[in-house]
Order: structure tokens, then C-alpha cells, then sequence
């Protein structure tokens, strides 16, 4: 039996615990005489690990909040993770502190090229994938995933095409998720250097966020980052990263990048200057200790995971307007409802709410999936089997 207890109901909802996003969307609200269960935000149910806890309340001990400055103990702990879970040699000078990888998305479209110029991304996606490029003045493109032999994968014709077509001229910037939000693909060796490749016959930079690296379910796949590929790979890419999805840490804002390459670090970090601030003190405690001495918890969370990957596909693969595939990585599910023929102007999100469970509406990760949601299982055993059986009884 695992020492850790991933089953323990925490309480989110109640003041003064009350301050959670996911939480505070459904406070007060019910369908069929029952709170609607969140199960959108991506973060998960869990306390995080004892270590980091235990850090963060020696740090609050000390009882002075100055600005920080990355301690040797912080650095050796991310190269550390960068070496022994990821199997890379980074080299500290390629480190770029980041409060949050939605803030490094964002300067990465800013570092790369002029306004006007564009970016490429595979649809569905994690939603700032599509704002970033826009925020930043640039042209968003999109190609959608295609499915072969039954699994999503890059369509990567379509996107030789739309790279030798006059509208896409002027990309510049390739976003990679990897593993990828919301399908839970983890991009295989061959992939990835077969995006590379596209990406370098075209001159283009590539951002590969992967958040979720550590959070692969499936044990016959490992991650790879690809800039670990070669050096040619990694002059072109920027790589960010962060312990908060698998250390559920997210609200501490600590996150950082990895770009070999000084002059497109340099691009970077001036895109940077002025505007985004440093990472926590408690941020640069947790994301230590983490790294340091989360390894164990990690793991049993991911036996846990496993098991409510698998309850889940099992559980809403009886129902035959869904289709759920067994995500490779992460803790999110993309359901497919397009079964539920919902009449126009209803979402399967709006569907499913009504229902009693709170799931992201397709909509965000693709213009026009509205039949589609997004489903978080990092929650207790508890809540999953409740939320699918609301959605499988729903779905008559
Ligand atoms: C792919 C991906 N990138 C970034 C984020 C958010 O990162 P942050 O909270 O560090 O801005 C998420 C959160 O779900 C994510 O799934």
C-alpha cells in the first residue's frame, strides 16, 4: 500500500481554504440537488508533497519576504531534475527564471520576430497557445491534429503546406506542447524530429512547453525533450518547464526556460525586462525541494493517476455517445460528444454542467468543438467515480 493518500478528501470550498479557481467557480452551485463537481482547471486535489511542505513552512519560519535571488541550492536543484528525470545536460547558463510558462508562452512570441510576423500551433490546444500569438501582435496559424492508425499526431503535409503557402511566409514561431494539453500525447523521438525538421527548412524558432513532462502514464513511453535531441535542434528552441503541474505547486508561480542558444536567450530575456517579475521566495522553496525530494510522492502519484486514467476510459467508454482515448500523459481527458447530438447552441460543457460536473468547454482549445470537453481526473477516486457516473447516467 502507498504511504501517500491520494484518497483524503481536502477541503477547497470552505473559508478560509475557499481561495481556489477551480473551486470558486461552482461555490453555491448545484444541478439535481448536488454541488457541481469542478473537474476543469488544471491543477489537481492533492496537498503537495510532505518535503515541500516542510520547506514552505521552514521558509515562513524565517519570517522575511525580501526580493530573492536564485541560491545555488535552487539551481543545483533544477539541473538536478534536468539531468535525473530528464536525462539532460543543461548547462545553468541557459536557464531563464519565469514566474509561469503562461508568462514564458507569451514572451516567446514577443522574443521571435516582428509584429505582424506569424505562429504556428497544432489545434486542439492548451488555450494560450492561440491568446499568446494574438497578445503579442502576431498572426496566429493553426493545423489540426490528425489521427493515424486511431492516434492524433501533427499533420505535418498540412503544415508543410501552410509553411509554402503565401500566408505562411512570415511564421517565425512553431508552439510545441509536449506532452500535449488537452489529447495527453507524449510526442515520440521520430515526431519530434520530424517537426524540427519542418521547422528548420523554414528558419523557424520553436517553443516547446513541457509542463507536463514528468506526468507520463504510459509506461511503455518516455518523454523526450527535444532540444536534448541535438545541438542544431537546441540552437532553434526554447524549452519551458516548471514543477507545478506535477508537484500540484501551480499557485507558486515558479517556472523557468531553457534556451541554449545566447543570441535567442538574449531576445528573451529583452522581451522580458521590466515587465515580468521575479519568481517568489516561497515559489523558489517549493520548486527545490520539489525536484529535490518529491521523486517518491511523484511516483505513487502517478500509480494513482494511472488507476484514474483507466476507471475513467473504462467508465465513460460504456457510454456510447463518448469517446474518451486513454491519454498517454498528464491528467486531463478529451472527450469526444459528439454522440450526444446536441442541438445548436448547446455545448457538451454547458451538458455536462447541468449534470452536476464542471468540465472546460471544447470551444477553448479549438474554434468550434463544442461537442468536445476537457476532463481533469487529478482529483480523489471519490470524486472521479461520482463524476462519471453523473456523466454516464446523463448520457442515458
Ligand atoms: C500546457 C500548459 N502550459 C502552461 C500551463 C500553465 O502554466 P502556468 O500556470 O505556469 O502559467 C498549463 C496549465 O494547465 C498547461 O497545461
Amino acid at each position: 500500500m502507498s504511504k501517500f493518500d491520494f484518497d483524503l478528501p481536502i477541503d477547497r470550498s470552505s473559508a478560509p481554504h475557499d481561495d481556489s479557481m477551480k473551486w470558486g467557480r461552482y461555490l453555491g452551485r448545484h444541478a439535481n440537488g448536488n454541488a457541481i463537481l469542478p473537474m476543469w482547471v488544471a491543477d489537481m486535489d492533492f496537498a503537495a508533497p510532505t518535503p515541500v511542505l516542510a520547506a514552505l513552512n521552514d521558509r515562513l519560519g524565517h519570517g522575511v519576504f525580501g526580493y530573492p535571488r536564485v541560491t545555488p541550492q535552487v539551481r543545483d536543484a533544477v539541473l538536478l531534475h534536468l539531468a535525473r528525470d530528464l536525462h539532460w545536460q543543461v548547462d545553468p547558463d541557459w536557464l531563464v527564471w519565469l514566474p509561469g510558462l503562461v508568462t514564458g508562452l507569451n514572451v516567446a512570441c514577443r522574443a521571435v520576430g516582428e509584429i505582424g510576423d506569424g505562429v504556428v500551433t497544432a489545434v486542439p490546444i492548451y488555450p494560450p497557445f492561440m491568446s499568446a500569438p494574438r497578445l503579442s501582435d502576431r498572426q496566429l496559424h493553426t493545423v489540426p491534429l490528425t489521427l493515424q492508425d486511431d492516434r492524433p499526431v501533427w499533420d505535418l503535409a498540412a503544415l508543410e503546406a501552410l509553411a509554402d503557402s503565401p500566408a505562411g511566409q512570415r511564421i517565425r514561431l512553431l508552439m510545441l506542447c509536449n506532452p500535449h494539453n488537452p489529447i495527453g500525447r507524449v510526442w515520440q523521438e521520430d515526431e519530434l524530429r520530424a517537426l524540427a525538421g519542418i521547422a528548420e527548412r523554414h528558419g523557424w524558432v520553436i517553443c516547446s512547453d513541457d509542463i507536463h513532462c514528468e506526468l507520463v502514464l504510459d509506461k511503455t513511453l518516455r518523454y523526450t525533450p527535444l532540444a536534448r535531441l541535438d545541438p542544431d535542434i537546441a540552437r532553434r528552441t526554447m524549452t519551458l518547464l516548471a514543477p507545478s503541474k506535477t508537484y500540484n505547486i501551480p499557485g507558486l508561480g515558479a517556472a523557468f526556460a531553457v534556451i541554449p542558444d545566447a543570441a535567442l536567450r538574449g531576445r528573451f530575456e529583452r522581451a522580458m525586462a521590466g515587465i515580468v517579475p521575479h519568481i517568489n521566495v516561497l515559489g523558489y522553496t517549493a520548486m527545490a525541494a520539489a525536484y529535490r525530494e518529491g521523486v517518491p510522492w511523484r511516483n505513487a502519484l502517478l500509480d494513482y493517476l494511472r488507476v484514474n486514467r483507466d476507471l475513467l476510459v473504462a467508465g465513460l467508454g460504456k457510454c456510447p455517445a463518448l469517446r474518451v482515448s486513454s491519454p498517454e500523459a498528464t491528467y486531463l481527458a478529451w472527450i469526444d460528444a459528439r454522440g450526444l447530438n446536441l442541438p445548436d447552441g448547446q455545448t457538451a460543457a454547458r451538458f455536462f454542467e447541468s449534470e452536476g460536473v464542471g468540465l472546460s468547454p471544447g470551444e477553448d482549445y479549438m474554434p468550434g468543438a463544442r461537442d468536445h470537453v476537457r476532463l481533469n481526473f487529478g482529483c480523489t477516486r471519490q470524486t472521479l467515480e461520482e463524476a462519471i457516473y453523473r456523466m454516464a447516467k446523463a448520457c442515458g
